[in-house]
């Protein structure tokens, strides 16, 4: 028999006892507006499962009219996911005995015998949605802080000359913390070797303030052999680029010319997904001065987005996925952290994070002791009457 003790696997968050295994177990707060697919994807009639980070499952659906709704992916029947139902109107039914739930998450219309029974009454949690730059984004923490919460302002892909954009999306099996690490961590060059998104980084500027981890490298940016064809030297200064971790997304900006914003949607501990935009204010035709038109770009983005970016991005993908394969076995390992960039993302995370956990937990008090308060009323008033009785 195999006497081998096996290896507990990485602590939970309260367990953890320093800053890298804190952000490896740690979740992102949900009161935040986190995109969860392009708007093109979700046709009418077509329902969605969307997941986050130790929630129930939502179901995202497009009635009828075109409008979109979330709610729990769970019919109160008996819990059957929405998602495998259909769309009537602009409701949503279980496929099984055809119960039906409005956008509010209210079930509206039971198709069968009540057996003389009420109408049961159910509503499902709804989730605050919205459209933006080609993003369903959902609110997953409390539903009346949604209006008080900003979402990240794009104003280059607003208005009437948008600049041209690629967005590209992963699902990797990595935590998000990893995917955090890797879009502000310059060192990690060798990886790109062949693209050369940025070469020779040198830090220059780090500093969190508020919420925000404002990185600046000296870097030689776009030096792709066919990437680097296309960016205008002359006029943009692609010696040195702007990151920022700004809780809980990431964003650069070289020369206010070439942008990108990566959003991570964190589905579980060791699944996330990424979902980047990047936009570009102009390119040049090779070895000329002369400005790609406004009109060429978007077909010239959907081009260059597949050759260079999503194969770029696919090797940050190999790279997260590794990292969590190697952290699930050696997470007691030592920590050998070089970039100190690195150190603040995660020291961000984890604050946050702790802040959330302690929101929770003060709310989680508070209605007990409202549930207290209630209960002692109730007994006083008990008594009250039982001694009244007794007179
Ligand atoms: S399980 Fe959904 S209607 Fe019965
Ligand atoms: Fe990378």
């Amino acid at each position: 028999m195999d006497t081998q003790t096996q290896k507990k696997g990485p602590p939970s968050f309260e367990e953890a006892k320093n800053r890298r295994l804190k952000v490896r177990a740690a979740g992102l707060d949900p009161n935040y507006w986190y995109p969860v697919e392009f708007d093109k994807n979700v046709a009418k009639g077509q329902i969605i499962e969307v997941r986050f980070w130790g929630q129930n499952p939502v179901a995202v659906y497009r009635d009828e009219d075109g409008r979109l709704h979330a709610i729990e992916n769970r019919c109160a029947h008996r819990q059957l996911p929405l998602s495998v139902g259909l769309v009537r109107g602009n409701r949503v039914i279980c496929p099984y005995h055809g119960w039906e739930y409005n956008g509010a998450g209210e079930l509206v219309h039971v198709p069968h015998d009540l057996f003389g029974k009420k109408m049961p009454r159910c509503t499902l949690r709804s989730y605050p949605l919205r459209v933006r730059y080609g993003l369903i984004w959902i609110f997953f923490g409390d539903a009346e802080r949604a209006h008080e919460v900003a979402m990240p302002e794009i104003p280059e892909l607003e208005g009437p000359n948008p600049w041209a954009s690629f967005p590209v999306d992963f699902t990797w099996k990595a935590h998000h913390s990893m995917l955090i690490d890797n879009v502000s961590d310059f060192t990690h060059e060798f990886l790109h070797r062949k693209f050369k998104p940025f070469s020779n980084a040198k830090l220059k500027r780090l500093e969190t303030i508020g919420d925000t981890v404002f990185v600046d490298y000296d870097t030689d940016v776009g030096r792709g052999k066919f990437s680097g064809l296309f960016i205008d030297r002359e006029n943009i200064s692609t010696s040195s680029m702007e990151l920022g971790y700004q809780y809980p997304y990431q964003w650069s900006n070289t020369d206010n010319k070439i942008k990108h914003w990566c959003f991570v949607l964190p589905i579980d501990e060791r699944t996330s997904r990424a979902i980047f935009i990047f936009y570009f204010d102009h390119f040049i035709v090779p070895f000329t001065k002369v400005r790609i038109p406004q009109r060429v770009m978007k077909h010239f983005m959907k081009v260059a987005g597949r050759l260079s970016i999503k194969p770029l991005i696919a090797q940050d993908g190999l790279a997260v996925e590794s990292e969590q394969i190697g952290y699930e076995r050696h997470w007691d390992e030592p920590i050998v952290e070089v970039n100190p960039a690195v150190n603040a993302f995660q020291a961000l995370t984890v604050r946050k994070w702790e802040e959330y956990l302690a929101r929770e937990k003060a709310k989680r008090e508070e209605k007990e002791l409202v549930r207290l308060k209630r209960r002692q009323a109730l007994e006083a008033a008990d008594a009250a009457a039982a001694a009244d009785g007794a007179e």
